[in-house]
């Protein structure tokens, strides 16, 4: 690829480094970037699920995963890796990432790799065609296009830099901080970069001048190249023989810093590991002068570099290689920005109609629209449109559950409370919490705990001995008054629907079996209906192209119990206004329903 990056450009940021993604971001906004050039973010330590990032004056979520490999997976558009690992950890998270084959461009920033691991990641990463840029730099920049982090220090800065839009200089340095300047210098002498990359102070970096320029040769936007070397190794001279070989053909200009070195007795190491010169040919002023015999334009000094950038800049605009640069509109970053402290992703009343997951209400209200509560679950709950089968099933369960008669516990406490004289809601909420891991809740219990010993290939024998170990009763199974002699014909109802319309079930199949060994111990201890549901909606979910992990995550989060707190609200409230309806009065538990074993004070 010619180009290092392009506006579509997207990237994958390793280490939670939000100052440098706000930057990008907000490079993107200003140069109106259709994406954010940051997909995710690699953050080992967190726990979080994402970052909130100011896009202008707007808040964008960027997802967090705790393994490169998550976060590719997940981003498979992702190609740029940008690796802000510390330097302990930044070789293996690149060594990771170039076994992925994903990335196209890596860049490193730590400084201080060990040299010995330096040299085996470039090479690894040369020999699958990867551009590494770094250790031991600020990165890159295609303007207009992509930035790399800090490129251009901040978004000022980058205006009048003219780093926003796409100029015709092709800039390479070691330097990130003589990076900023140059771009700088070259936006008042000549019209921008096009393309630059700061390659890295350590003594081995990945992508060395000569790859850079080379691409930059291949880059039509590139009109000619600035080079900015300095003391020390003899990367100079690569690009002096691709010129001599005409692989080079656009106008260079070279300088590299370092002259001064040789107004001090021995070999000066200066502030990068690879600027020092170990031979008379590594020196600075020996490199200018081979670069100016090769014919690279190579100023007398450094402060005459900004004169020799303008003289080529005017020769190639008067050739007329070099055309009128049609400024672009650009968005204004707000000076005042506002975090916000909540965040919805499941519905939006600002508009003229409220919406559920982006559908009008009226488009799913009324009978018309063909939709059931089945789909407003779905589109609320799960931010999609299930296929009828699953939303009749989500149907199905709550009108299943709705009641099942006034003595069950949470009905008993509702009606309890009601005749106290309390309002609909408090007396609801009095059955609601009474719904847990014996009534009505043990729908996330069975769903977890049949999952895990399907997905562990237990025996129904194996299941049994390990519920036993963890000492709780397998959720799911059992009941009070329903049997094999006595079924519960609710849980026949929910079997029958999903045998006739569920693509498969083998998750209520492993939980027969189970079943079939539980019930040969005791007649009640039936699959009952909290089991049913529990692990019919898990054989839904994977019907649904769920993930494993998606699935596990509803569970733990309580989801499958809410189809049952939802469903027999309908029935706590019918029992309420009955209660109400009749006019009952307080209730008072019978004394001789209680037996009373208490104490006499002076046995105590
Ligand atoms: N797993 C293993 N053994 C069980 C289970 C179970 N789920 N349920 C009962 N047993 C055993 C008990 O250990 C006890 O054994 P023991 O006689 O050797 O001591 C025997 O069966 C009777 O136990 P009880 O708790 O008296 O059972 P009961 O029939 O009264 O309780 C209940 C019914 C509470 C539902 C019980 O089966 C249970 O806790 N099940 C798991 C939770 C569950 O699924 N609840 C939802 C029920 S459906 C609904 O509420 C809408
Ligand atoms: C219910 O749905 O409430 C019942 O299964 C519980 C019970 O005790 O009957």
């Amino acid at each position: 690829m010619a180009q290092l990056f392009t506006r579509d450009t997207q990237a994958i940021f390793w280490n939670n480094n939000k100052t440098a993604i706000q930057r990008m971001l907000d490079y993107d906004y200003t140069i109106k970037r259709e994406k954010p050039s940051v997909a995710a973010i690699v953050a080992p330590t967190s726990n979080n699920k994402f970052e909130k990032f100011f896009y202008g004056a707007d808040e964008i979520m960027i997802p967090l995963y705790k393994t490169t490999e998550e976060a590719a997976a997940a981003q498979p558009q992702a190609d740029v890796l940008l690796n802000f690992a510390s330097f302990r950890t930044a070789y293996s998270v690149t060594m990771d990432a170039l076994a992925m084959d994903q990335f196209k461009t890596i860049m490193i920033t730590a400084e201080g790799i060990p040299e010995r691991l330096a040299r085996k990641m470039n090479q690894t990463a040369r020999d699958k065609n990867v551009t590494v840029i770094g250790p031991a730099t600020v990165g890159g920049i295609v303007p207009g296009a992509f930035k790399i982090a800090n490129v251009g220090g901040t978004i000022e800065n980058i205006v009048n830099s003219k780093l926003h839009r796409a100029g015709s200089c092709g800039l390479v340095t070691r330097s990130g901080g003589l990076f900023n300047e140059l771009s700088n210098i070259i936006s008042i002498n000549a019209d921008g970069i096009a393309e630059g990359v700061a390659i890295g102070g350590d003594r081995f970096v990945g992508s060395v001048f000569i790859d850079n320029l080379l691409r930059m040769e291949e880059n039509p936007n590139v009109k000619y190249m600035l080079l900015l070397g300095e003391v020390g190794g003899i990367e100079e001279y690569k690009v002096i023989e691709a010129i001599k070989s005409g692989k080079i053909t656009k106008p260079v200009i070279a300088w590299c810093i370092g002259t001064i070195a040789k107004h001090y007795d021995s070999g000066v190491q200066f502030g990068h590991a690879g600027a020092s010169a170990n031979a008379d040919r590594e020196t600075a002023e020996a490199k200018n002068k081979a670069m100016a015999e090769a014919g690279i334009y190579v100023p007398e000094s450094f402060n005459d570099l900004p004169n020799k950038i303008k003289e080529v800049y005017e020769k190639l605009k008067a050739e007329g290689t070099i055309t009128e640069i049609e400024e672009p509109e650009l968005n204004t970053v707000p000076k005042v920005r506002r975090s916000k402290n909540f965040i919805c992703t499941i519905s939006d009343d600002r508009g003229d109609e409220a919406t559920y997951a982006g559908h009008p209400i009226s488009s799913v209200a009324t009978p018309d629209t063909g939709k059931s509560i089945g789909d407003v679950v779905s589109l609320l709950w799960f931010k999609k449109e299930y296929p009828k089968w699953a939303t009749d099933f989500i149907e199905t369960v709550m009108k299943t559950v709705a009641d099942h008669g006034p003595a069950v516990s949470g009905a008993h406490n509702a009606k309890v409370t009601a005749r106290a004289g309390k309002s609909v809601v408090e007396s609801l909420v009095t059955g609601l919490l009474t719904i847990g891991p014996r009534f009505g809740g043990a729908i996330d219990g069975a769903a977890q705990y049949f999952k895990y010993a399907d997905d562990n290939d237990m025996s129904p024998k194996e299941f049994l001995g390990y519920m036993k170990k963890q000492g709780v009763p397998i959720p799911g199974i059992g009941h009070r008054i329903k049997s094999l002699k006595n079924p519960d014909l609710r849980v026949t109802g929910l079997m029958d629907y999903a045998k006739e319309h569920f693509p498969s079930t083998p998750l209520l199949d492993y939980a027969r079996t189970v079943e079939a060994l539980t019930t040969s111990k005791k007649e009640n201890l039936i699959l009952n209906v909290d089991g049913t549901i529990g692990i019919l909606m898990v054989d839904m979910w994977r019907a649904l192209g769920y993930s494993e992990e998606e699935i596990d995550e509803f569970i733990e989060s309580g989801t499958l119990n809410a189809f049952f707190i939802v469903g027999r609200s309908i029935g706590f409230i019918g029992h309420i206004l009955d209660e109400k309806r009749l006019a009952m009065p307080m209730y008072r538990h019978p004394f001789d329903d209680i037996l009373y074993d208490v104490e006499k004070a002076e046995k105590l």
